[in-house]
């Protein structure tokens, strides 16, 4: 994606290897909670090309999300999170609507999510869906979580 303002104090950007650093110290805190599975500084590097950022005017980060691409048809929104002191001012609404932008113009069917805030997604248009819809998600992240005897998150989705 291409940089955009939202808003006079709200910018969305590409993450770049500069900000890994960040993005780790950003994203541990929700990564203790369970909200974000959590991801070393190998898979961010890697997977840089997925992440956007969302940053106050005079360059903090508040807010991640990320974009994978599982199929011709199908990806992903993960790594969402608003910093606590910013949520609840369209900055959740806003990265996900950027990443809605990307998918399209990739040209993908639907994008889906896995959460524990399955009304904020539906806020946004997205369904309630079956996680067995999502074997590629459930191959590559689930069978990896401590947590997939004991899930507790529900899936969303959205057709595009
Ligand atoms: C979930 C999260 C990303 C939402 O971001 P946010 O910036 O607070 O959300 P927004 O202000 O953009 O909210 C957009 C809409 O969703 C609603 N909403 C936000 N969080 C909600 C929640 N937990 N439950 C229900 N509705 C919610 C808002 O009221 C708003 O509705 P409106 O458009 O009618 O005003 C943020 O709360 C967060 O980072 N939580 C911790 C990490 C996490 O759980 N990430 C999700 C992993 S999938």
């Amino acid at each position: 994606m291409t940089s955009l303002s939202v808003g006079a104090a709200l910018k969305l950007r590409p993450a770049t290897l500069s900000d890994v650093a960040a993005m780790e110290v950003f994203m541990a805190p929700f990564e203790a909670t369970g909200d974000l599975l959590p991801r070393s500084n190998y898979d961010l590097c890697r997977h840089l090309k997925e992440y956007i950022l969302a940053e106050t005017s005079d360059g903090i980060l508040v807010g991640t999300g990320s974009l994978k691409v599982y199929s011709a048809q199908l990806a992903e929104i993960a790594a969402l999170a608003v910093r606590e002191d910013q949520q609840g001012r369209g900055v959740g609404k806003a990265i996900v609507e950027a990443l809605l932008v990307d998918a399209r113009a990739m040209g993908l069917s639907e994008v889906f999510g896995l959460t524990r805030k399955p009304l904020f997604f539906m806020r946004l248009g997205f369904r309630v869906a079956e996680k067995e819809q999502f074997p590629l998600k459930v191959w590559a992240d689930c069978a990896r979580c401590p947590r997939q005897h004991a899930c507790d998150e529900v899936a969303v989705a959205l057709t595009l």
